[in-house]
This record gives structure tokens, sequence and C-alpha cells, in this order.
């Protein structure tokens, strides 16, 4: 066996899904807002398009994907961030975005050379450090804080840690803190990156999740400028999903935009692993990136649901950070003890994620994702709030 598996000891978030299958049978309304994997509907019209892609005979997908879905990802890059992409060189379609991440570094780490470690924010998604692990790369994690708007701020870090790096991922609109970076940061990250000769590698799958009528999160794709209708987009890859955008976590798609020779070798890697998503399922990703008119309705549905929890928090005279976008709440423990805390609230039935789950940096934080539908949301609110009022649960932070 590989001693990994034994070391990591399953994936962090499980354990949360093993404890709420055992609160469901403990009776009562639960309130789950531990995993990141919303309710709210996959909208008709993507629905119709994987069954009408359904043909009678189904033969393997291949690891570039179906041009329409490659044009289809490049057109929504175009229009979301005015960035000319080429959909034969520059983009590639994913099984979601998790798979991505993980096996981007076999492509990447030379686990016998002498820049191994991948740098990666922490908290943060644990398949950056997960994918580097598999791959026999050294794992450098930065701890990130809320005094710094839970940023990786790659040009503060010491020269010795970029020189030893093959890759740094950066991802805002960020998972857990919901925290937000301006296109600025990304300029800087990509400097210092391509300075010292590491990748960047920007996990943007919250890119479409922010709150209405508020800043639209900027992409690393706009750093490649000046022109942006003929990008350099050397050294670096973004990693998009539709999980999020389009409510299709269960589908499984999404692509990486990038360096066109980054490209090239997960056109290399992929077909030995065989990921590629059935073309049923391109297709619906295809209708999907096309049109950005229910992306708009689903933040719509989250911004509700953020407002709710946030004034509550903010009446409780609970501390929030980040939180910017994403469908993400973080707030302080109060108490200080992020462990402590969930599993009081727990006892109330609300059950939210621990930061100390997304890595040591997160202690003392929570994760709340805006699971619930909002009548949900007003009902764990305000049952929150009654423990805090009888004593049961401290408020202020
Ligand atoms: C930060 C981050 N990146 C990537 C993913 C993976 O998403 P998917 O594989 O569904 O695209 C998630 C899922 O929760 C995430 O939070």
């Amino acid at each position: 066996m590989n001693p990994l598996l034994e070391r990591l000891g399953g994936y962090p978030l499980a354990a949360y899904q093993d404890l709420k299958a055992r609160m469901v049978g403990a009776g009562g309304p639960l309130h789950d807002f531990s995993i990141g994997d919303p309710i709210e509907p996959t909208p008709a019209f993507i629905r119709q398009a994987l069954v009408d892609g359904v043909t009678e005979v189904s033969q393997y997908p291949t690891a570039a994907g179906t041009a329409p879905l490659r044009e289809a990802v490049a057109g929504w890059v175009a229009r979301r961030f005015g960035v000319i992409v080429d959909p034969d060189v520059h983009v590639l379609p994913t099984a979601g975005s998790k798979e991505a991440i993980f096996h981007l570094p076999l492509a990447l780490v030379d686990p016998g050379g002498d820049r191994r470690a991948v740098l990666w924010g922490d908290p943060g998604y644990p398949v950056y450090e997960r994918g580097q692990l598999f791959a026999g790369g050294d794992s450098d994690p930065v701890g990130l804080s809320d005094d710094n708007g839970w940023r990786l701020d790659l040009d503060a870090l010491d020269p010795g840690r970029l020189r030893g790096a093959c890759l740094a991922w950066v991802n805002y609109p960020h998972n857990p803190t919901g925290a937000s970076v301006d296109l600025d940061f990304y300029r800087r990250a990509l400097d210092t990156a391509r300075a010292y000769g590491v990748v960047l590698a920007s996990d943007e799958c919250y890119v479409d999740v922010h709150p209405v009528g508020g800043p639209t999160p900027p992409s690393l794709l706009q750093a490649a400028g000046p022109d942006l209708a003929a990008p350099d987009l050397t050294g670096l890859v973004v990693a998009f999903s539709l999980s999020k955008r389009s409510g299709m976590t269960g589908y499984r798609c999404g692509a990486l935009v990038g360096d066109p020779r980054l490209i090239a070798a997960q056109r290399l890697l992929r077909p030995n692993i065989g990921t590629a998503s059935p073309e049923f399922v391109q297709q619906a990703a295809a209708a999907a990136w096309r049109d950005d008119a229910h992306a708009a309705h689903r933040r719509a549905v989250f911004d509700d649901k953020r407002r709710i929890v946030l004034s509550f928090l903010d009446k409780a005279g609970i501390r929030v950070g980040g939180s910017q976008a994403t469908f993400y709440v973080w707030f302080a423990a109060p108490g200080g003890d992020d462990a402590a805390y969930a599993e009081a609230l727990l006892r109330h039935r609300v059950i939210a994620s621990p930061g100390r789950a997304f890595g040591a940096a997160g202690r003392g934080w929570l994760r709340l994702a805006l699971v619930p539908d909002a009548a949900g949301c007003e009902q764990a609110c305000a049952r929150w709030g009654e423990a805090i009022e009888s004593g049961a649960l401290p408020g202020h932070g």
C-alpha cells in the first residue's frame, strides 16, 4: 500500500458527512452548512442538453475534449474577462476542477529534481497538497491570515522558497474564507512567479459566485496583458469549473486554460489516466458555458442567503473575515476555539466546519457553506440566536 493513504487518513471533510448521517437519524431539522455542495437545481436547459447528447452508440471521449466545448469555454473567457484564448491550444476540458488540480503536479513535478516544492495557502482546499504528495513533490504551505486579507503574496516569501518550488497555487475567491483579490494581486503574483520560474496556477472555481452589485472577481488570465486580444500566457494556468457557477457538481465538468506548453503536457498525461468527461456531459457543459443568465440567477439566490447570515452574525457581534465572494461565510469562533464552537453549535443542530479542517492556519475560525435555502438560513440563525440569548452558546467573539 502507498503509505500516503494511511498518513492522509481519508478526505478531511468525510468525517462531517458521517456526523451528519448520525444527526439526521436523531430527529428535528438539521441545518447543515458544512459541505460546499448546494441544493439549487441544475437549470433545465442544461439537463436537456445532456439528455439530447445521449447517442445510440457511445464511444471513448478524447482527452482534448470536443471542439464545441473548447469553443464555449473560450467564448465565456472572452465575455467574462475580455481575454481572447485559442480553444485549440489554450483550453482543455476537465472532469471538474478537482481532478485537474490533483493531476496537474503529475506533469510538473520531477520527483528526482531539486525544485519539487509546491506552494499553496493554508487554510485552503486540501487537494493542492494531496496532488503534489502523490506526484512525489514536497509540500510548502504558506500560512494566510485575516490581517493580510487571507492573501497569498508570493512577493513576500523568502526567495529560497520560490527557488525550490515548481508550482504555486492561488485560489480567489477563496475557499474556505471567501476572500477576494484585485487584478493588481495577480499582476504581482505573476511577475514574481515568472521571475523565479515557478508555474502559477490559479483555482478560480468560485469566480462567478459573488455578491450582486459588488465588485466582479478578476482572473489571473487578465494579468497576461497588456494585449488581452493576444495574451502572453507563459507560466500560468487557471482551473475553472461549472460546479459552483452552474450548479453542476454532479456532472463533473471544468476546464484548464493557460500556457500552451502546460496544456500540451496535460494532453500528453491525461490519456494515461482516463478522466475525460462523457460527451453527453461535455454537451451539457458547452450549453452552460454559453449562457450567463443562469449564473446571474444563482448569484441572486446566494446573495439572499449571504445577507441573512451576515446580518445575523453582525447582530450577534460575531466577527466575520473574508466573505467577499464564494458561497462561504467565514467567522471567528466566539471563545477562540473553532472545534469547540463547532461542537457546541452542533448541539443546536447547526453544522459548521471548523477552520482547522482546512489547515492549521484555519484554527480559531469556522466556515459556513450557504447550502440551506433562504428559509433554512433564517431558521438556523433564529435557533443559533436563541442559543446565544439563553447563554448556551457564546456570542461576542
Ligand atoms: C477551492 C476549490 N477548488 C476546487 C474545487 C473542486 O470543484 P469541482 O471539482 O467540483 O470543480 C472545490 C470544491 O469544493 C473547491 O472548493
